[in-house]
């Protein structure tokens, strides 16, 4: 058996159905140029009939980048399968992703058909794709509770049409990683003609076993994976990118074999936690801040005499260098540029200035900028097209006194100040606000992350407000916690005030 293993990113559709993390066209070219650099074989660039948005994205990710297949996802719909061909005309590798539910919840609930019908609309659907493009892959959505004899027929059914990629997805993260590899084993030795298609496995993590059955399909035949960067996506998320990929490589006797650059991981983690906002949990395997801080004397004394002793990953592998350069106030243009494109972001000689000046305010106030401080100022620049702005913020308070504050927004041109008391000086901060924007909200998760060490440091903040049943996603970050905090709530309003017109 062919031991090359095809790796499909899904974070720029799976990954991105996330609420609050949607980013904008622009954003993911940055994410797919980088993904290309990292050695993806196939971006999920979106699902075109869903929004104009995503059939944008489509459009662009496949003018942007050269090297691997863009795949569009349809549901087994003519017109969804129309709408995706036309946003991959201009991709040099193109595939359609189309697939239908297989499950008996999914026949009986959500189609109020029967098993025969879904096969004969499965079958209908990769033809009709063929039409458009010869890679056509096909997902058996919820195949992770659907029988496998029966799901033996539909994925025969859909190799004989056509389908060169069969997709068994875990849709629900339910299944037990035995129990995933033995349906895709069951698969490679029932299925008439399954040489003439690849297996992928396509796994959520819903009770923290996406990984393990990812890597139990692998190693019962599937040859394409479907993960996400930082393991994001919907509910619990997905298989995570950067676990296979590592895993793969420590464990080398397995003989498979991937076109991933391990040393470009940390950079394209950190673009994707930064685009999207979402940051990483620091005890992810992989990419988390403390996977490799070992804390006990007894691991730091093992850890000096041989890194060996209690460390499996070299760091220098996922990319992350000890000697990398630290940026301070005398840093010129030059290393700011430099250190911006090893994390894939380049930038135009009126932004980088842009960033540099930030950068200066920011060094003036931190002794060291860290790569995170400067991917977060490079991703600054979305809060200048937005509405509302502001302008300045007082904020009193301390041990004995009331706080209060007074804020002056900028709402598209016009100015407007109020002053409020507050338990708290955030309280107080967004109380004043308030009497600016007044509409119904209410803040639901209210998170503050210093980003490395230090009192020096940056704070982000991450915000939830709801408003009129719906939930926005705000993000501000500052060395100053009260202003961080006001710029996440003000980043939420400018989201449900353009939504709402
Ligand atoms: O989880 C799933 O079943 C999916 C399919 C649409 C591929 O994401
Ligand atoms: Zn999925």
């Amino acid at each position: 058996m062919n031991n090359r293993l095809y790796i499909f990113d899904t974070t720029l559709r799976d990954g991105e159905q996330v609420p609050g993390c949607q980013l904008n066209t622009v954003e993911k070219i940055q994410v797919a140029r980088q993904l290309e650099k990292l050695g993806v074989d196939v971006i999920e660039a979106g699902f075109p009939i869903s929004s104009p948005g995503d059939f944008n994205s489509v459009i662009e990710i496949s003018k942007a980048v050269t090297w691997p297949t863009i795949c569009a996802l349809t549901r087994a719909v003519e017109k969804d399968i129309d709408c995706a061909a036309e946003a991959l005309q201009y991709a040099k590798h193109k595939r359609i992703h189309t697939g239908i539910g297989t499950s008996d919840m999914h026949i009986r609930y959500k189609f109020n058909s029967t098993r025969k019908e879904i096969i004969e609309r499965a079958v209908a659907a990769v033809k009709y794709a063929k039409r458009y493009v010869e890679d056509v892959e096909f997902y058996a959505e919820d195949a992770g509770r659907t029988d496998n004899e029966y799901l033996a027929q539909v994925v025969e059914a859909v190799i004989k049409a056509g389908a060169t990629v069969v997709n068994i997805p875990d849709t629900t993260g339910y299944c037990l990683p035995s129990e995933y590899g033995a349906k895709i084993k069951y698969l490679m030795e029932h299925v008439d003609g399954i040489d003439k298609a690849i297996l992928s496995t396509h796994c959520h993590n819903d009770l923290g076993m996406a990984t393990a059955c990812t890597l139990e399909g692998v190693l019962n035949g599937a040859r394409q994976v479907e993960v996400t960067i930082n393991g994001i996506g919907e509910r619990a998320g997905n298989t995570s990118e950067e676990e296979i990929a590592m895993i793969l490589k420590c464990h080398a006797h397995l003989g498979i074999e991937t076109n991933i650059n391990t040393q470009r991981i940390a950079a394209t983690s950190r673009m994707v936690s930064s685009l999207m906002n979402m940051p990483v949990q620091p005890n992810k395997a992989i990419v988390g801040r403390n996977a490799f801080a070992h804390s006990s004397g007894i691991h730091q004394d093992g850890v000096l005499k041989n890194v060996q002793t209690y460390e499996i990953i070299d760091p220098k592998d996922i990319g992350i260098d000890d000697n990398a350069i630290i940026l301070t106030a005398r840093s010129g243009h030059a290393a700011l540029k430099h250190r911006l494109e090893v994390h894939g972001i380049e930038l135009d000689e009126e932004r980088l200035d842009q960033v540099y000046e930030e950068f200066l305010r920011l060094a003036d106030k931190k002794k060291e900028v860290t790569d995170d401080d400067i991917l977060m100022l490079a991703g600054a620049d979305r809060a200048e097209s937005r509405n509302i702005k502001i302008v300045n913020l007082q904020v009193t308070g301390g041990v004995g006194i009331r706080p209060v504050a007074a804020i002056t927004l900028d709402i598209a041109g016009e100015q407007f100040s109020a002053a409020a008391e507050g338990n708290g000086p955030v309280d107080a901060a967004i109380n004043a606000l308030k009497q600016i924007i007044r509409r119904k909200m209410t803040l639901k998760e209210f998170t503050i992350q210093a980003i490395n060490r230090g009192s020096d440091d940056v704070g982000k903040v991450h915000m939830q407000v709801e408003h009129e049943g719906h939930l926005y996603y705000g993000f501000g970050a500052s060395t100053d916690i009260i202003a961080a905090s006001v710029e996440a709530y003000v980043d939420c309003i400018n989201k449900f005030r353009k939504t709402s017109h």
